[in-house]
């Protein structure tokens, strides 16, 4: 009988382990992308699910046993991306950058952390939207972890500016650093600011399933109106769950063009396939395991 999409083969005494670290990590959908992606590929790898508590050295122990037990890949999701940054051996030129790992790679026992991150957004932009941030304006709302990786990618592929924005201003500028002499941290994004944009981020965690507006209303806590959007701009939230938040849903209605944040998860999941396989990760199939998920 053919195997569930994305389940996890029965392992065996030659599978290969590789697994995702965070805490609380049970809702994560990593090892169901990567199982999918293993079961196309028709390779005998298995990804777990590893709950790995804050503090006391508990995630350097966790490395240690990556090395002692051969584990050839893990993923790393909240709270642990910085503190795995500290930890592995060396680092890609965007881990060590935005001084984040969402993947570390077991080289014979050496450590190597990359961030697939700001990648997986750019891929999502591309394949949903035909998005291409050569010689854009970009503006980005947040100013958080999701926002770092982003902003970085977006000036490294060529956006022609990238604005940020956020409820606590100081962080916005230090973001914008990553931009270099195309960031700039607004205050607040006015009308025309908003207008002229190519494209809209949401970054933060607002509407986010499961997490409470800050104010009476989610929309109260919008930093840029939806309302301002109109067709030709490219709007996205790197929310996921609900497929379609609240802020998204007006933008579509102002006519912009609006993705959601699955497509992030899903490139960001493939990417790090390829880095561990050296294979070309089956995207269509960890798309349809995340879509039946989501
Ligand atoms: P992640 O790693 O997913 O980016 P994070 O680092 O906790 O998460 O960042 C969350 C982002 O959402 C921040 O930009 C945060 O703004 P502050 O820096 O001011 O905290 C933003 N955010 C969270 N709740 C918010 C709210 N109610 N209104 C506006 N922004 C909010």
């Amino acid at each position: 009988m053919a195997r569930e999409l994305g389940a996890p083969r029965s392992p065996d005494a030659r599978s290969t382990v590789v697994g995702v670290i965070g805490s609380p990590i049970r809702q994560s959908l990593s090892p169901l992308l990567h199982n999918a992606a293993f079961g196309a590929l028709g390779v005998n790898w298995v990804s777990l699910a590893f709950e790995v508590v804050p503090g006391q050295g508990q995630v350097a122990a966790a490395l240690g046993g990556m090395r002692s037990l051969g584990v050839a890949g893990l993923s790393v999701t909240m709270p642990h991306k910085a503190e795995v940054a500290a930890l592995v051996d060396t680092c890609t030129e965007v881990a060590a950058r935005l001084g984040s790992v969402n993947c570390i790679i077991n080289e014979g026992g050496q450590l190597r952390g990359a961030n697939t991150d700001g990648d997986g957004f750019l891929a999502s932009l591309r394949r949903a939207a035909e998005f291409d941030p050569t010689g854009k304006r970009c503006l980005v709302v947040g100013a958080g972890g999701a926002a770092r990786a982003v902003v970085y990618a977006l000036a490294q592929a060529g956006a022609a500016d990238v604005a940020v924005v956020n409820r606590t201003a100081p962080k916005a500028e230090d973001v914008a650093a990553l931009a270099g002499s195309v960031g700039r941290a607004v205050p607040s994004a006015d009308a025309a600011q908003i207008a002229q944009a190519d494209l809209v981020v949401n970054a933060t965690s607002v509407g986010m399933a499961g997490v409470g507006p800050g104010t009476a209303s989610v929309a109260d806590d919008w930093l840029v109106s939806p309302a301002l959007f109109h067709a030709g701009q490219v709007v996205t939230d790197l929310i996921y769950a609900p497929r379609v938040t609240p802020w998204l849903e007006a933008a579509r209605d102002s006519g912009a063009t609006t993705v959601g944040g699955l497509g992030m998860l899903v490139h960001q999941a493939a990417a790090q396939i390829t880095l561990w396989t050296g294979l070309v990760a089956p995207v269509d199939v960890m798309w349809q395991a995340a879509t039946q998920a989501a």
